[in-house]
């Protein structure tokens, strides 16, 4: 479900011709619409309903303050795996109450501004953290709570730079060595073991992984409650895929009856870390044809966006639906999307099947909300894309675009080569 539709031949986000905007913010830039933001939010959160839970949004998926603030004032909390995205988190007014910590490398001065926020948990990755934690806590005299993140070592059959609880993935620790550290943890006086907490992979489209992770973590619980842990809180992160393409992923509600049959009697507040499903579908890509190139083997589109504004097609092979902002009766070819950047692992799409644009027309890449802007970098010295979000007939430029100054601001020259 979203709300970017044509109406006539004209696409619309909500109650806006996409046109509109392209042609008064430029191109590339990212629109958002907030009813589907809010739509998809309400649909994740409200189908745990019926359970203690709490949604912590995973900001790396979109970090636009904004966007964190809309959630935030519908009683969400944030999942965060770095100081900045902490920093962003407390910018939009999340109550640390509702923050959680994740993160394999977090250093002593993010743990040490976590700690000075009070955020709710950290989802601690190995036993050295465990004793890192322990130790910046020791010496700011407080007590940090934590949840120890398990390895559950399950093959969530997605892409494999996005899964993430297999043994050979770097994330968590296994059950055992999970026992382990929590003995050890009995030791350390400025931490308490109040949760478990398990990230098994990313864009799945099947429950069966989750159902598994579940019921490991589960039997981990009871272990560690029979060793005198108080154990609080199951974190299940996030994960749950949407429809690029093909796909058939489960909905949130039928993710919920899978997990929610597992958990009956758990006694523990549920934490969630929902990234795509609640962003994915909810913002696109607009990008401008500059050119049309042909030669004797492939049609190339030549676009203003490229794979700084988007990375995922070239990084992972993603597919993304392109549609033109203006229908027109153009004849179908096979195309290569490419972009301006320097690489032949620039493109947007590759052998798709398009309209034939001519320059200048306007395209539409779609499910561009999640991973999209929070991925994109400064690479050939391209400026970054603003974000623009939608509501109803309005729309507001949450992030300004880039200028060329903005990209020569931190950089400074040395005395001996400035005369
Ligand atoms: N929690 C943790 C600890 C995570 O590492 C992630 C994502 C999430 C929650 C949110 O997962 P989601 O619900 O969005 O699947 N850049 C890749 C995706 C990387 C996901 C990394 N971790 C992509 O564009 O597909």
């Amino acid at each position: 479900m979203h709300h970017f539709q044509y109406k006539g031949d004209e696409l619309y986000c909500e109650e806006v011709p996409v046109r509109l905007i392209a042609e008064k913010i430029g191109t590339p830039c990212y629109i958002y619409s907030l009813a589907t933001l809010s739509h998809h939010f309400t649909t994740f959160d409200s189908a745990f309903k019926s359970v203690a839970h709490l949604t912590c949004y995973s900001v790396k998926a979109n970090s636009n303050i904004a966007i964190l603030k809309l959630f935030g004032s519908m009683g969400g909390g944030v999942d965060i795996v770095s100081g900045g995205e902490l920093y962003r988190a407390r910018r939009a007014a999340i109550p640390p109450e509702r923050i959680v910590y994740s993160g394999v490398g977090k250093t002593v001065e993010e743990i040490d501004f976590a700690l000075r926020e009070k955020i709710l948990l950290f989802n601690v990755e190995s036993v050295q953290e465990l004793d890192q934690i322990n130790r910046r806590a020791e010496s700011m005299s407080k007590k940090a709570s934590v949840s120890l993140r398990v390895n559950p070592d399950i093959d969530p059959n997605t892409h494999p730079y996005i899964s993430t609880g297999m043994k050979k993935n770097k994330f968590g620790i296994s059950a055992d060595s999970a026992m382990r550290a929590s003995e050890r943890a009995k030791n350390l006086r400025n931490i308490e073991i109040v949760g478990l907490d398990c990230h098994i992979g990313s864009q799945l489209t099947d429950v069966t992984p989750f159902v598994d992770a579940l019921r490991r973590l589960r039997s981990l619980i009871d272990r560690l409650r029979q060793t005198g842990f108080h154990i609080r809180y199951l974190d299940l992160g996030g994960g749950l895929g949407i429809v690029y393409d093909q796909e058939a992923p489960p909905q949130p509600h039928e993710y919920a009856r899978a997990l929610l049959g597992e958990l009956e009697n758990i006694d523990c507040t549920l934490i969630f870390e929902p990234g795509r499903v609640i962003v994915g579908n909810a913002g696109i890509l607009v990008t401008k044809v500059l050119y049309i190139k042909r030669n004797q083997a492939k049609n190339f589109v030549i676009t203003d966006g490229a794979m700084n504004d988007l990375v995922r097609p070239s990084l992972y092979g993603s597919y993304h639906y392109i549609q033109p902002v203006l229908r027109s009766l153009k004849e179908t070819e096979v195309v290569d999307v490419v972009g301006p950047i320097c690489e032949s692992g620039d493109f947007l799409a590759k052998d798709r099947g398009l309209p034939m644009p001519a320059a200048g027309d306007f395209l539409a890449v779609m499910s561009a909300g999640a991973y999209g802007f929070s991925m994109s970098s400064n690479y050939n010295s391209r400026p970054r894309a603003p974000e623009v979000l939608v509501k109803g007939g309005q729309y507001f430029v949450i992030r300004q675009r880039e200028t060329w100054e903005d990209l020569v601001r931190p950089e400074t020259v040395p005395d001996f080569l400035a005369g």
